[in-house]
């Protein structure tokens, strides 16, 4: 191994959740513990100044920069649902302006349901395949929702109340609800299956009001700045004190489908094109060469062996995943650290060190490795073992450790 990795028991949080220090608004597939950000941070004492996530997801970075007492931090993802909850929980909304809202958008839809025929006059959205995945009382209900989220003018408020819509979207929806992938419940549970959307959304309604009021707001000072982009990392003037980071450990199709989970979302949030975003993610556009050289190119050309298509997909997401680390590392000044927190996947049997693809292509960037911590996945206690070894070919039981890789710019 080229790159120094150690394991480090103190970043496994054994029995520890993401909710033990941050509450979920929404769920999320793939988020990181914010509880490692915060101690990565402190132990490699990082300056107080500018913080970038160039795939934020939901978030958990800047609740790990904002715990550490950073209040600047830019973020970036494709995914519409993603930036969307990250937005919601960093940004500061005054609580008279929400309970006010909630006081109204209730009574305004209380009154409009007292004539049955209202409801009839409001046109639905176009969800692909929408009876396949909702009930005709599901899309009554959220159609009604949806229509009074719309006629809040304050963006920030408007966000806020989508929140709990985009969870019982997903919450009345015919998925099946521990899958990130979209598929359809089985037709005995469907039987059983008869949400109240209107009464869940409330319900969630208040759930998010009440986190947010007495957890987050607290949190928001005026000084605090996190500024998501719905795209992907977009080089501005910025210059950045710390990347921390949780990337895709590889294309969205095969492994988190963060589209997928997303897609009904996002339908109803009127994103037109929420059934493409998995082919849109990193990894996701085709390729007609494989890398050869670095330490990625043995291992593809391993896989090419038995699979060439599969051997330039994960070229192209290898490809995707160095270009954006050259971006993302012009803009760090002297003496910022890159934290990227990602799980090497095994693809046919041979176990791909992402880990070590990240250190080196950060040093050919201007930045020097200073160490990879190994954490173990699960929260239950592990045995202790040693990290397998990174020899090509070699099959492991892949995933079950997480690589923190720390470098620093020179
Ligand atoms: C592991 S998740 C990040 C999870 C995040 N740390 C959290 O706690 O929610 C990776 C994210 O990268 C996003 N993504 C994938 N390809 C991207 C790209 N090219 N540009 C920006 N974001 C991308 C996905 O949409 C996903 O939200």
């Amino acid at each position: 191994m080229k790159y120094q990795v150690v394991r480090n028991k103190k970043y496994d949080y054994v029995g520890q959740s993401y909710a033990s220090l941050y509450p979920n608004l929404h769920k999320y597939p793939a988020t990181m513990l914010p509880q490692i950000g915060v101690d990565i941070l402190k132990e490699f004492n990082v300056v107080k100044g500018t913080l970038l996530d160039p795939y934020c997801g939901s978030g958990s970075s800047f609740a790990s920069g904002l715990e550490y007492g950073i209040s600047e931090m830019y973020g970036f993802d494709i995914n519409p649902l993603a930036v969307l909850i990250s937005k919601v929980k960093f940004t500061r909304i005054d609580l008279n302006r929400l309970n006010e809202t909630y006081l109204n958008f209730r009574n305004s839809l209380f009154e409009f349901l007292k004539d049955e025929n209202n409801i009839k006059t409001l046109s639905h959205p176009r969800i692909t395949n929408i009876e396949y995945w909702f009930s005709k009382d599901v899309i009554d209900a959220l159609t009604l929702i949806k229509y009074f989220i719309d006629g809040i003018k304050d963006t920030d408020v408007k966000n806020f109340f989508l929140i709990p819509f985009s969870e019982t979207v997903r919450e009345c929806s015919y998925t099946r609800n521990n899958e990130f992938k979209l598929f359809r419940m089985k037709p005995e549970d469907l039987l059983n299956f008869n949400p109240e959307a209107l009464s869940f959304y409330f319900k969630k309604l208040n759930d998010v009001l009440s986190l947010y009021s007495h957890f987050y707001f607290p949190k928001l000072g005026y000084n605090v700045k996190v500024d998501v982009q719905y795209s992907q990392f977009q080089p501005r003037n910025e210059r950045f004190d710390a990347v921390l980071t949780s990337p895709p450990y590889g294309d969205s199709r095969t492994t988190v489908a963060y589209g997928q989970f997303s897609a009904l979302s996002n339908e109803w949030l009127g994103i037109d094109y929420a059934r493409k975003i998995d082919g849109m993610l990193m990894g996701g556009t085709k390729q007609n060469q494989n890398i050869r050289n670095g330490i990625i190119g043995d291992y593809i050309s391993q896989i090419n062996k038995s699979d060439a298509k599969r051997a330039l997909e994960v070229s192209a997401f290898y490809t995707d995943l160095q270009n954006s680390i050259a971006k993302v590392a012009d803009r760090v000044r002297k003496g910022g650290k890159s934290i990227y927190v990602v799980g090497n996947r095994t693809v046919k049997n041979i176990q791909l060190p992402t880990d070590q693809f990240i250190a080196e292509k950060f040093e050919e960037n201007n930045f020097k490795h200073l160490i990879t911590y190994e954490r173990a996945l699960s929260n239950k206690a592990m045995p202790s073992k040693n990290s397998p070894a990174n020899e090509t070919g070699k099959t492991v039981n892949t995933m079950l450790f997480e690589y923190i890789v720390i470098c620093e710019k020179i």
